[in-house]
């Protein structure tokens, strides 16, 4: 529903912050080797973690500060019990306008349809590979044919877009880029390279596992002639290109390389109901214990406002080489 906006989150910077991701849960049910250690990670107890209540009541507040897309990631948030319902709260609030979920796929082909019926607009999926053998070495799980149909559901279903998310490490999947480019030939979907961000907190990221946006570019160009594709959302993580004569798209989102920090427009809530301000931000706010001591309305603003002044011009502050974040991907939900 759109609604006059009278107010903006508006940075130090200039940047208008209209995006939230909000993690509904740290737990995941793959354990990708980019993302968590072998061994899992500590998940947050449950009482800890927002209720559906809690999370809708945030919702309204942004969306009343100018908050009109809204993406629900994880871990991995089909885990969570019931989300279809959270969504279908999402999208009866005034001013939220556009609902995306990311997600990995084991979980969504019995609930493709429905997700779709609630309101949910758009779904990213993360597939690092399109050979079993090393889509379960990566993950550390046997589910590559669960994805499959998990995709093949979402289509059915009705999403559109739907775009594909590879994190390109070197050594690892990068011999794929060819055929997860052909995979635009006959298909709508957006297929996505991600540069192989330092987002693991126990270090295994080093520059030596990054494949550039160039490199993957070069990669590109072997398999056809790419066209660019114009966008006036200067938001927009992803530079997107059409392969001469395929239907998808081909997304190239380059944090590393290519840092959008410029254009920055997101805010982060995690599962336990801290605002990130970054992706790499350090610094975070406790939403949910001042909801929970009985907070107004107007003190949750007023955090929410903190937090986005005091966004950093990138990285949070991060030099990428040499610090380290203290949260793993899996907890913050990318
Ligand atoms: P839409 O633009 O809404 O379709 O979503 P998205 O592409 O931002 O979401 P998705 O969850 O698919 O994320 C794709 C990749 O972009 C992941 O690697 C994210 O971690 C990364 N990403 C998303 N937002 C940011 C951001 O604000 N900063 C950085 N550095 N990376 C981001
Ligand atoms: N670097 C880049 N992308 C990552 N993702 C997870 N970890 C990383 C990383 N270290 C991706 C996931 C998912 C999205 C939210 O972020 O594959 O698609
Ligand atoms: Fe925004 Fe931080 Fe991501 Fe840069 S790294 S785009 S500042 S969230």
């Amino acid at each position: 529903m759109a609604v006059e906006r009278i107010h903006q989150l508006v940075d130090t910077f200039g940047r208008v912050v209209n995006y939230l991701r909000i993690s509904v849960t740290d737990r995941c049910n793959l354990r990708c080797q980019y993302c968590m250690p072998a061994d899992g990670v500590p998940w947050v107890p449950k009482e800890q973690v927002l209720s559906f209540e809690e999370m809708v009541r945030i919702v309204r507040v942004m969306s009343g500060m100018g908050i009109s897309k809204v993406r629900i990631t994880g871990g991995e948030p089909l885990v969570r019990r019931g989300l279809t319902d959270l969504i279908a709260q999402f999208s009866r609030l005034a001013g939220v306008e556009d609902i995306s979920l990311t997600t990995n796929g084991v979980l969504l082909a019995p609930q493709a349809r429905a997700l779709f019926k609630a309101g949910l607009g758009r779904i990213n999926i993360s597939l690092d590979s399109l050979r079993p053998d090393s889509f379960a070495s990566i993950t550390r799980a046997n589910l590559f044919g669960r994805i499959r149909e998990g995709i093949q559901a979402a289509v059915e279903a009705g999403f559109n877009p739907i775009k594909l998310n590879m994190v390109v490490i070197r050594d690892v999947n990068d011999d794929e880029i060819a055929d997860f480019a052909r995979l635009t030939k006959h298909s709508h979907f957006e297929v996505r390279f991600l540069e192989y961000m330092p987002l693991d907190g126990y270090g295994n990221w080093d520059r030596s596992k990054l494949v550039s946006g160039a490199e993957i570019l070069e990669r590109l160009r072997a398999v056809g002639e790419l066209e660019k594709i114009r966008s006036d959302d200067r938001s927009e993580v992803a530079q997107r290109f059409r392969l001469s004569g395929c239907q998808g798209e081909i997304g190239l989102i380059l944090p590393v390389t290519q840092p959008f920090c410029a254009n920055c427009s997101r805010l982060r809530v995690t599962a336990e109901g801290f605002i990130k301000n970054c992706l790499f931000g350090q610094e975070e706010w406790n939403l949910r214990d001042l909801m929970r001591a009985g907070g107004s309305d107007e003190e949750v603003r007023e955090m929410i406002r903190l937090a986005v002044m005091r966004k950093k011009a990138a990285f949070g502050g991060l030099d990428l080489d040499n610090d380290r974040s203290a949260r793993n991907m899996s907890q913050i939900g990318g």
